[in-house]
């Protein structure tokens, strides 16, 4: 090369490098790369479960299981985020750090607004986390009463939290996985108000009171022997609703690591009664809130505004059979879209429905025309509508210019979202699969949200539903409707 030519191509360089220099270093790291565009993701670092959900003036609030530090799971910290409309969701800094009494797992939030705590004031009552400690030391050593119940406290929204000085509130009984509180209020038959914190306990739930969050006393425990146990329950969620006949119903969500019906991590759920402090199941089916391998852990928000009258969930995109080593450079996991959770009757048998929060349409650009069988994709984050036809099976293929595919079917009663060939899979032997849902009723149509990295199909608007992560090498381009659909729109989501 001459002088000249090597100088003309070193300015040539700098200019390009200058103007954008973010994207080209982002592009040759491949940093970024299966980022979803409107699913919430930590900038940086490990996530799992979602904590502490709670709205409050305005905010809804959502903390994490979060590890600043690594990709991979680590010292468990409070990350933080919040949204004032579940879309444009903004992390804050970290919001409860690990101490000498050990890592923060899981937990939830309240607003103690009649200050029965005492660690506010009646004018500016505190919002509460409960949490538990996990002493990893103790766990080493061979302990069995490493995990225990703890809770901090913040007068100024979820920013700055404080830890209560006589942590643990709820000491260990000598089991080992006794944890994940989540705490709501119910007012008694007299007109009381108790919190009741629902605690995943080995192999059951236990059911604890208290006037003051600071006391607690065993009420009662559900669990053993009924519903799925191929492994540990954790993150359990405790709901009142109101049946499609007017009848009050409690629904009891408990998460199962692993033993879920597509392997590894699943939610299960109990419909039943709750009354003075014990939760009755109707009966002993075994019923799962999301029939996709990918979302776990989910709970509930706490403190919505009455008028709202809705139940609003969200959970961790991920199974921890492959959570730690799925292809994303410098962060892990996404959240599922938020979902409003409600009862429906099938023949007499009630079943919880997820349907996407209606947030979510705030995202819809304009519909884009498509032909019967065949269109062109618009871009990598997206929604598609479409009604079943009569005869009720019906099966689309998405597909990309790598020759990758997913197909979405419904064929002899089952539901099937395969990832076979959706692209990366060589992370983990047990990725790349074809799951399936048994659907006994009609579907009439179908909802489904497409990401970088996931896909969310919602049958009957939430009936049955199925999270899948993908991980495509290169963006879905084409949609093709190979049978029992019309009707089909798509609508480009974009960046919140
Ligand atoms: C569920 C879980 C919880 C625990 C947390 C630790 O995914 O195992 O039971 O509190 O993750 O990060």
């Amino acid at each position: 090369m001459t002088k000249a030519l090597l100088i003309l191509s070193i300015f040539v360089f700098l200019l390009s490098a200058c103007s954008n220099p973010k994207e080209i270093a982002f592009e040759s790291s491949g940093l970024e790369t299966f980022r979803p565009i409107y699913h919430f993701t930590p900038t940086k670092g490990w996530m799992n479960d979602p904590n502490g959900l709670i709205y409050m003036d305005g905010e809804y609030h959502l903390f994490f299981q979060y590890y600043p530090d690594s990709t991979v799971w680590g010292p468990m910290h409070w990350g933080h985020a919040v949204s004032n409309d579940l879309v444009n969701w903004k992390e804050l800094p970290i919001a409860i750090y690990p101490d000498s009494l050990g890592y923060i797992f899981s937990g939830s939030a309240v607003v103690d607004s009649e200050n029965s705590s005492g660690l506010g004031t009646a004018e500016n009552p505190p919002m509460v986390a409960i949490y538990t400690y996990h002493d990893m030391a103790g766990e080493k050593s061979g302990a069995k009463d490493y995990q225990k119940q703890a809770i901090a406290y913040s007068l100024d929204k979820g920013r700055t939290w404080i830890k209560y000085d006589k942590n643990p509130v709820l000491p260990n009984q000598g089991i080992k996985d006794f944890r994940d509180p989540k705490v709501s209020q119910i007012t008694l038959p007299d007109g009381t108000k108790l919190w009741v914190m629902t605690l995943a306990v080995l192999d059951r739930i236990q059911f604890f009171g208290s006037p003051n969050l600071k006391e607690w006393r065993l009420l009662s425990e559900f669990g053993q022997g009924i519903g799925a146990h191929g492994g540990v329950w954790e993150c359990p969620d405790l709901l009142p609703f109101t049946t499609p006949d007017g009848k009050q119903k409690w629904v009891l969500l408990v998460s199962l690591n692993p033993g879920g019906p597509q392997n590894g991590s699943a939610t299960q759920y109990f419909i039943g009664d709750f009354q003075n402090g014990t939760f009755t199941p109707d009966d002993t089916m075994i019923r799962w809130l999301d029939y996709g391998p990918d979302n776990y852990a989910g709970v509930t928000w706490a403190n919505l505004p009455k008028e709202q009258n809705r139940t609003l969930f969200i959970g961790w995109m991920s199974n921890w059979l492959y959570a730690q080593v799925v292809p994303t450079k410098s962060w892990r996991s996404a959240m599922t879209t938020p979902r409003e959770l409600s009862l429906f009757d099938v023949d007499g048998t009630l079943l919880v429905k997820s349907a996407p929060a209606k947030e979510l349409l705030a995202l819809r650009q304009e519909e884009i025309s498509v032909s019967k069988k065949e269109s062109k994709l618009p871009s990598e984050a997206m929604e598609i509508l479409a009604k079943v036809e009569s005869d009720e099976n019906f099966q689309l293929r998405f597909s990309n210019e790598m020759g990758e595919e997913i197909l979405i079917s419904k064929e002899m009663g089952l539901v099937t979202i395969d990832r076979r060939q959706a692209g990366r899979a060589d992370f983990h032997p047990d990725f790349a699969a074809a799951h399936s849902a048994p659907m006994s009723w009609k579907p009439k149509d179908l909802r489904i949200f497409l990401d970088a990295s996931s896909i969310e199909v919602f049958v009957n608007d939430g009936e049955l539903v199925m999270t899948s992560l993908i991980f495509p090498t290169s963006p879905w381009k084409k949609l093709e409707v190979l049978n029992g659909l019309d009707e089909v729109k798509i609508y480009p989501l974009k960046k919140p």
